[in-house]
């Protein structure tokens, strides 16, 4: 892809100013190699909300590396954002060792209970039953960011897991005030809140707060220094395993303590490629979202973007989008469970394939791509970005799935669970919530992790390196996607973070994007080529990124303008 390098051909010149130029090249060379600094000279980190940002900083300043910041940024979010990631949800922790370069993905998506069945949310006549696999504790996997965060600690960071757990800790028994999109999102999940957890502990008297009110947890902090204290035992085993398996049984979910004490985190190694002189790191299955970059990235790898004019700019981004998104449908599944053609679907000769069956000037309706007969998803969640003086850095997005997940606590235990089972295909043929299809690949089984679309990742152009991710459902990966390019064209961390969002998922065939994101002339441009093109009422994502310039020997970090989040470099 050539997206508008900087032109590096010189004048024509004689033998002896050849010389002399190449000897000056050779000089900058070696100055800017010189200058090139080889660990950053500040620590960066973002995430969605001031606490956990703070938490992270406070555990780097008191010895510990990215991957104990991370730990404490993570647990902090699952107190201070419970609408957004927790203890009773998943998420997938991309990390980067600095001392060797060992990267590798820690997978602690959630997995389909033992007594979990393909057809366990239709009713008689095969159809889905409204709101089964959304709300209440039939609807939750099993969690694995406890085991996550010990597994973090334990093979990756320097301190103690309970110094690390225990800003969370101060955080949930001290309380959080909560802020609007708190008060928004208690309201839009309010009757799986109210449903699922009798006295919910995320509601004023039953109702949602108001912006201010403190959110206070106190069953959650003595689960959270359990965990602290016991390691993954604490979570998973005992008194914490026992009362979550009888209060998920008893409101009629499925869980067994051999679902909890089976759980394992998966080391993985993530999805790598190239786009010109970018290489990128990002999240593997069961995440789509590396494939599905790469894939994309892979379609336009010959194609000049900064030289098209607008309109065949978008339309080509949105036609590799929509190829992309068929396949994630098609494909996509655990890979400890399916087999998934990720090497074919990764290769060069692929997408020169699907690139040639772009026209230039129309639109491919999707239902003429080769079908796709079945239903996968995902929704609200949390992304933070770290990066240290050593130069360890960790992407990580956590998800309850829909904001507060299934809404149902466990009594005694303060863990709010997820309602991630809706990432799987509930039925085929039928569209999730977020109206993704997906397919056989992603079909629900026992201990099968669900598919998701969550894409922590990593870029680096041999000049800058670039943590980034976030929240947002199917739409995860084309931000992440528009992120990428802006960065190759040279970007900051605002300039990732803001930019305008548009995107295309295959099904429903139209292109979403955000308020204000594209004029008027520049949607018909789009329109007059056959996409449909929908102005959504709201933006969407909450992206957090942190930039390491080794040239320009600094550190830049940011939050995404449409979240509450907090990005410090200190
Ligand atoms: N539940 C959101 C995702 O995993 O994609």
């Amino acid at each position: 892809m050539s997206l508008g390098c900087k032109n590096t051909r010189r004048p024509r010149t004689g033998p002896s100013s050849s010389l002399g130029l190449i000897l000056a090249a050779l000089l900058l060379l070696v100055g800017s190699v010189a200058t090139a600094s080889s660990a950053p000279p500040a620590a960066g980190i973002a995430s969605a909300h001031p606490a956990a940002t703070r938490a992270g900083h406070e555990i780097l300043a008191d010895g510990g590396n990215a991957f104990d910041a991370a730990v404490a940024v993570s647990a902090a979010l699952a107190v201070a954002e419970p609408y957004g990631s927790g203890l009773g949800g998943g998420g997938f922790w991309l990390l980067h060792r600095a001392a060797d370069g060992h990267e590798v993905m820690l997978d602690g998506r959630e997995r389909a209970p033992l007594a979990a069945t393909r057809d366990m949310y239709l009713d008689a006549q095969g159809d889905p039953v409204p709101g089964l696999s959304i709300a209440g504790p039939l609807a939750a996997g099993i969690p694995g960011t406890p085991a996550a965060l010990v597994h973090l600690a334990e093979r990756y960071g320097r301190l103690p897991l309970a110094r690390s757990l225990a800003p969370a800790i101060a955080l949930a028994r001290d309380g959080v005030e909560v802020d609007e999109q708190y008060t928004r999102l208690t309201g839009f999940r309010l009757e799986a809140l109210r449903a699922a957890s009798g006295s919910s502990p995320f509601l004023d008297a039953g109702e949602p707060p108001a912006p201010g009110w403190m959110l206070r947890q106190p069953a959650l902090a003595r689960t959270l220094e359990r965990l602290a204290h016991e390691g993954r035992a604490g979570f998973y085993a005992g008194a914490v395993a026992r009362a979550l398996v009888d209060g998920v049984r008893e409101a009629g979910g499925i869980w067994s303590a051999e679902d909890l004490a089976a759980y394992r985190v998966v080391e993985r190694e993530p999805v790598r490629g190239r786009a010109g002189e970018l290489s990128f790191t990002a999240a593997a299955l069961p995440s789509s979202g590396g494939i599905v970059l790469a894939q994309i990235l892979n379609v336009l790898a010959d194609d000049p973007l900064t030289d098209l004019d607008q309109a065949s700019r978008d339309h080509l981004l949105i036609e590799a989008m929509r190829r992309a998104y068929r396949d994630r449908a098609a494909h996509l599944g655990d890979p400890d469970q399916v087999a998934v053609p990720v090497a074919r679907l990764l290769s060069p000769d692929y997408a020169a394939g699907l690139r040639a069956g772009i026209h230039p000037e129309r639109a491919t309706p999707s239902d003429l791509l080769p079908g796709v007969s079945d239903p996968a998803r995902g929704s609200d969640t949390t992304h933070f970005s770290v990066i240290d003086r050593e130069g360890n850095r960790v992407a990580a997005t956590m998800s309850l799935n829909y904001p507060f997940g299934s809404g149902f606590v466990a009594p005694g235990t303060g863990v709010l669970l997820n309602d991630e089972m809706d990432d799987f295909s509930i039925r085929p043929g039928v569209p999730n919530v977020y109206g993704l299809v997906g397919n056989e690949a992603n079909a629900i089984a026992p201990g099968k992790r669900m598919l998701s679309s969550m894409t922590p990742t990593f870029l680096d152009d041999g000049r800058r390196v670039a943590i980034l991710g976030t929240p947002g459902g199917s739409r995860i990966i084309t931000m992440v996607l528009l992120a990428t390019l802006e960065f190759m064209r040279g970007g900051d961390a605002k300039a990732l973070v803001a930019l305008p969002r548009f995107h295309h998922q295959y099904l429903p065939d139209r292109v979403q994007f955000e308020p204000g994101a594209w004029s008027e002339s520049r949607a018909a441009a789009l329109a007059a080529r056959g996409h449909e093109v929908q102005r959504l009422e709201r933006t969407w994502g909450d992206m957090q990124a942190v930039i390491w310039d080794r040239m320009g020997d600094r550190v830049e970090a940011a939050s995404d303008p449409r979240g509450g989040g907090l990005a410090e470099v200190r």
